[in-house]
């Protein structure tokens, strides 16, 4: 429990919405929303913004190879492992402005607080991760990934955005190396826990009237690209019978897609880009290639999809006598959260008078890469009419600033806890 005598802690709404503001001034789409994109000169600027606020505070700023941002407050006793939060400032493309960046500036709002009071014994870790989207590249998380020894130099290489363009190459031309991308990897047994604050993606919150969410689980993400090869033929001349339509294949799999998914009572499952080719009026498609992305807080449900969903891309395929490759982007599965850092949260909500709900989050988050490995938390916060990766997104910086109010109670206590010990898993 939160003790009583504890002097109270107050964040700022108007910094946090001034942070979020400047932010806002950095990869406006000429079409519409934002688009900061992995791996891009715009997210880079977004972090030289967070840089340059948590260098203000006193923090010891660095960027690792693959273009984390990773601010040092140190604490009274640095032998004592280090209280870790953060989210990610990257974008969809024509994204909003809070997906990542309402986490980021949560944790700058939170970075304050502690030092207004004066710090604390254990060292504090402001983390903004570097591609987090995997709307560029097909992999979410890179930043995170890395820091936690799961992607090195060669996954980078092997991933390709649509324009052809790989990974290594777009970090190496923003100024990062990854070809060091191993140098990246944290000693994570420094970090005695890590909570990252985010937007909730969806509805719930707003629903139920309720300001924060404690997350239970970060729901898994299984992504990969089905291309259907047909004949490209001419559009009069070719009768019907001897079509070997690519696209027609495509879009008879893609209503199979929303059917299966919808029969399962958690899972989800979007075909969210679709490239034809050669994309004529007057051709018959000759190749569809989309992608496929199968979500589920169920780990075994959302294999059980994956594999159905592939299994009826190949009998569509037969069926129509056109051939069909799959290529695996990315997997996650589903990650439980510690449940003492979800009371330890729950708790600080409680002692600042705020109610909050426990739920799922659909979405993926860095926080799943740090949670196999410390004891790992997130704070959700309402966001407008649940609108998210599109340019409505909003969350109101009292919300967020509410929410670095929690976490900063939250590590606070941490650190009264006697002893150098790490913060037990449940
Ligand atoms: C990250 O935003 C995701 O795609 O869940
Ligand atoms: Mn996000
Ligand atoms: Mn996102």
């Amino acid at each position: 429990m939160v003790t009583a005598a504890a002097p109270a802690i107050a964040a700022d709404p108007e910094r946090v919405r001034a942070f979020l503001d400047e932010l806002a001034t950095i990869g406006a789409d000429p079409l519409g929303g934002w688009s900061r994109l992995a791996f891009g000169s715009e997210e880079r600027r977004a972090h030289a913004v967070f840089a340059r606020e948590l260098a203000t505070l006193g923090a010891r700023v660095r960027t690792d190879a693959v273009g984390n941002t990773i601010a040092l407050l140190p604490g009274r006793d640095d032998g004592l492992p280090a209280l870790a939060t953060g989210s990610h400032l990257d974008s969809v493309y024509r994204g909003g402005n809070f997906d990542g960046a309402a986490g980021v500036a949560a944790a700058v709002e939170t970075a304050r607080i502690l030092v207004d009071e004066g710090g604390l014994r254990h060292p504090v870790l402001v983390v903004a991760f570097a591609a987090e989207e995997g709307a560029r590249f097909g992999v979410p998380c890179i930043g995170s990934r890395t820091i936690a020894g799961a992607c090195n130099a060669d996954a980078l290489r092997a991933m390709v955005d649509r324009d052809g363009r790989t990974a290594f190459e777009c970090a190496a031309e923003v100024g990062l190396d990854p070809a060091a991308a191993a140098t990246a990897r944290w000693d994570l047994s420094r970090v005695a826990c890590f909570v990252e604050v985010h937007i909730e993606q969806g509805a719930v919150l707003q629903d139920a009237r309720a300001p924060l969410g404690i997350v239970t689980v970060i729901g898994g993400s299984r992504r990969s690209q089905l291309t259907f090869m047909g004949v490209a033929d001419h559009s009069g001349a070719t009768p019907m019978r001897l079509r070997k339509d690519a696209l027609t294949a495509a879009a008879e799999f893609i209503l199979e897609v929303e059917h299966r998914a919808r029969m399962q009572p958690t899972a989800v499952a979007t075909v969210g880009r679709v490239r034809v080719c050669p994309n004529s009026i007057t051709t018959v498609p000759g190749t569809v290639s989309l992608t496929l992305d199968v979500r589920d807080v169920d780990a075994r449900r959302q294999q059980a999809l994956s594999y159905a969903l592939r299994d009826r891309a190949r009998a569509i395929a037969t069926a129509r006598s056109i051939e069909l490759s799959i290529e695996d982007l990315s997997q996650q599965s589903p990650v439980a959260l510690d449940t003492r850092m979800r009371r330890a949260l729950e708790d600080a909500a409680r002692s600042l008078g705020r109610c909050c709900l426990s739920m799922p989050s659909g979405a993926s988050h860095d926080a799943a890469h740090l949670a196999p490995h410390v004891p790992t938390g997130m704070v959700f916060v309402p966001c407008l009419d649940g609108i998210s990766h599109a340019p409505e997104e909003f969350a109101d910086a009292a919300d967020i600033a509410r929410a670095a109010e929690v976490v900063a109670l939250a590590f606070r206590e941490a650190d009264r806890r006697e002893g150098p010990e790490r913060l037990p898993t449940a």
